[in-house]
């Protein structure tokens, strides 16, 4: 199956080792076992007794259960594991999308969510979202690529790159576009939970009968070195899944479903220690984009980027090389998410070296 460069995970692999300063990353500090364990004060002792052996093969009921509480009427039943949410957009995207569909992509987002069923030789119709409208998609516009022929609509809120939340509202009328068509929504919710007013949003799998939500433990747990994701979904997709994911996956690692378990089942805690972070940063990213004319944002709602847009005249990647050349500081490129003229960046880490970093940024602007 031949597919297009992923230019994001491209750009963290040409840059991210070199870097001083990685304002490019989507998570939030990521936690060492050992802080794990100690925000949840699980006792492992029971780990080091278990064979290591493939473990439940389509993740453990206490994974699930966990699972489970961060939905409103979901059950194991409607429940698989991935290997990250990239595993499990991938899952999802090949036991549903053949030659010739119609999927709908709501861009920018995560590249899978349009490269892939152009690879399966889908016909993708993008919507791309607009600064102007806060990067809340246009239902005209929606209504009118969707039309009554679509098999899947793929879109990811909260949103990375831009940190928009998609209303209740909206996200009930996005449901009735995809009624008119019969359609899936794929929504990739792995920033859900990441809502910077606590409110955690509706899942898709929640609210329509064709929902299907993926998510991880990268971004809302900090964990993404577990590699652990999951589809939630309706029973008949769930079993196509499980057939597609025979030939790739057999079973995640039992101790990646073991340690996602205990941090799920404190989600609270975990979230709460996440959300401070995020807003700290997100104040000290406010207070410089009030002081730097060269750029402008919608200031986020949700996640753990910005899409920053700027107005010297440079594209995204030229900007982004010679920043880092010159002083360190990586940015991800807005043309490695299709829209030249913005950068994405994160905030959810290091709030010193994020200070240090917008710093820098500024200086630079002032020499161009
Ligand atoms: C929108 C989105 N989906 C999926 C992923 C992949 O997540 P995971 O680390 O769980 O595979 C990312 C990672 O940045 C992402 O931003």
């Amino acid at each position: 199956m031949k597919i297009d460069k992923f230019k994001v995970e491209e750009w963290f692999n040409m840059y991210e080792h070199k870097a001083l300063y990685d304002l490019a990353d989507t998570c939030v500090e990521s936690l060492s076992i050992n802080e794990l364990l100690e925000i949840t004060n699980e006792n492992p002792s029971e780990l080091y007794s278990r064979k290591l052996n493939y473990g439940d093969i389509h993740g453990s009921k206490r994974l699930k259960d966990a699972i489970c509480t961060l939905y409103e009427n979901q059950t194991p039943d409607n429940i698989t594991i991935a290997h990250g949410a990239i595993g499990a957009n991938q899952l999802v995207m090949l036991s549903l999308i053949e030659q010739g569909d119609k999927v709908v992509s709501i861009i920018p987002t995560y590249q899978q969510h349009y490269s892939i069923p152009k690879s399966i030789g889908a016909e993708v119709k993008t919507l791309f979202l607009k600064e102007e409208n806060n990067w809340i998609p246009d239902l005209n516009e929606l209504e009118m690529l969707v039309g009554t022929n679509t098999k899947i609509i793929c879109m990811n809120n909260p949103n990375n790159p831009t940190g928009a939340v998609i209303p209740e509202k909206i996200l009930k009328q996005i449901i009735q576009i995809a009624k008119k068509s019969d359609a899936y929504i794929l929504c990739d919710e792995v920033y859900r939970g990441l809502e910077h007013n606590g409110q955690i949003s509706k899942s898709v799998a929640d609210i329509y009968e064709k929902g299907i939500s993926t998510g991880s433990v990268s971004k809302v747990f900090s964990l993404a070195g577990l590699r652990l994701g999951w589809i939630v979904a309706p029973v008949e997709v769930i079993e196509e899944v499980n057939h597609q994911r025979e030939y790739n996956t057999i079973s995640v690692g039992i101790l990646d479903d073991y340690f996602a378990s205990v941090a799920i089942e404190n989600k609270n805690k975990i979230i709460k220690r996440n959300l401070s972070k995020i807003l700290e940063g997100k104040k000290i990213l406010t207070d410089w984009l009030n002081s730097e004319s060269h750029c402008h944002c919608v200031i986020p709602s949700g996640g753990t980027t910005a899409f920053v847009g700027y107005d010297i005249k440079i594209s995204s990647v030229d900007l982004c090389k010679k920043l880092q050349n010159d002083t360190g500081v990586m940015l991800l490129p807005g043309e490695t998410m299709e829209l030249d003229g913005y950068l994405r960046i994160g905030y959810g880490n290091n709030v010193v070296k994020l200070n240090q970093a917008l710093n820098l940024f500024s200086d630079w602007l002032k020499l161009q």
